[in-house]
């Protein structure tokens, strides 16, 4: 409904590398790309995932492709990117999606625990965001990257530490990266999502926890996957030619200050 707003040709001829694509968000992003034209390149660890996501993409005229991959492996971020670039093309599109919370005391904070984190939810953006400066460096043609962080990037939430600094640190990346490769036609904007509703989402979570976390959203709902694949777009289009190093809620007015709905 969301995507009427667009062009259905705005994306014809661009290939978007989209990561943890197989559920949530990153699937929500992916359709989003191949319903506006573009080719797709489905990113995941989830191999049943990506299959199904791939015939629901049948119908994309720029075409699907898939490439399985741990991004909480070290160096795998790299493969991932050399094998997209193998499937032929160029990627002009980068969206870094993949991403996993945990919640914890403070006391039950181990290198363990925190190390899958770091890797996937910080160190494979930041790797993956490497491979796709140097691609579009060597091709003249510039490009657009988003990072999905989260409205914990920008406040904290309880027993979410780790989770939390791997988020904000995706905007620090962000911003220096637009510092450095504005000038190679790169854009990098950062999509903060607050709570999304989700399959998993919808499968998992408590009917009072979900009550709770409505009542703080001004607009009194939760985000739709579109509202957030709505924004990538834009994001990604010519109409955002001007925005770069930018950080964008997806929240319902939530991080617009604490909101008892009393007016
Ligand atoms: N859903 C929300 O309410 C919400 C809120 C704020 C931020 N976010 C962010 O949005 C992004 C997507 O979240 P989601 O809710 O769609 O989650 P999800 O769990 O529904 O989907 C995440 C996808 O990433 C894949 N993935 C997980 N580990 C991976 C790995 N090691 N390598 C490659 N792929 C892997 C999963 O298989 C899955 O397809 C995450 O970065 C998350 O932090 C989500």
């Amino acid at each position: 409904m969301i995507l009427s707003t667009f062009n259905n040709n705005l994306f014809d001829g661009k290939t978007a590398l989209v990561t943890g694509a197989a559920n949530g968000v990153g699937a929500g992003v992916a359709r989003c790309f191949a319903t506006l034209g573009a080719r797709v390149l489905l990113q995941d660890i989830d191999a049943a995932g990506l299959e199904r996501m791939s015939r629901e993409l049948d119908f994309a005229k720029g075409g699907v492709e898939t490439l399985e991959g741990d991004l909480s492996q070290p160096g795998v971020a790299e493969e991932v990117f050399e094998q997209a670039l193998r499937t032929g093309g160029s990627i002009e599109v980068l969206v870094n999606n993949a991403g996993r919370s945990s919640a914890q005391n403070t006391s039950e904070i181990t290198d363990e625990n925190m190390q899958p984190l770091i890797e996937l939810n910080l160190k494979s953006a930041v790797f993956l965001s490497k491979q796709f400066v140097a691609h579009a460096r060597k091709r003249l043609g510039g490009g657009s990257i988003v990072q999905i962080s989260s409205t914990a990037g920008i406040i904290g939430f309880e027993r979410r530490a780790v989770y939390s600094a791997t988020k904000f640190a995706l905007i620090g990346l962000s911003k220096v990266l637009t510092l450095d490769h504005a000038r190679d036609g790169i854009r990098v904007n950062v999509v903060l999502p607050h709570v999304v509703e989700t399959d998993m989402f919808q499968r998992t979570a408590r009917q009072d926890e979900a009550d709770h976390w409505r009542a703080g959203i001004p607009l009194g709902r939760f985000a739709t996957i579109d509202d957030i694949g709505a924004l990538v777009m834009f994001l990604c289009s010519p109409a955002a030619a001007y925005l770069t190093g930018g950080v964008y809620p997806v929240d319902g007015g939530a991080m617009a200050g604490t909101y008892k709905g009393v007016a």
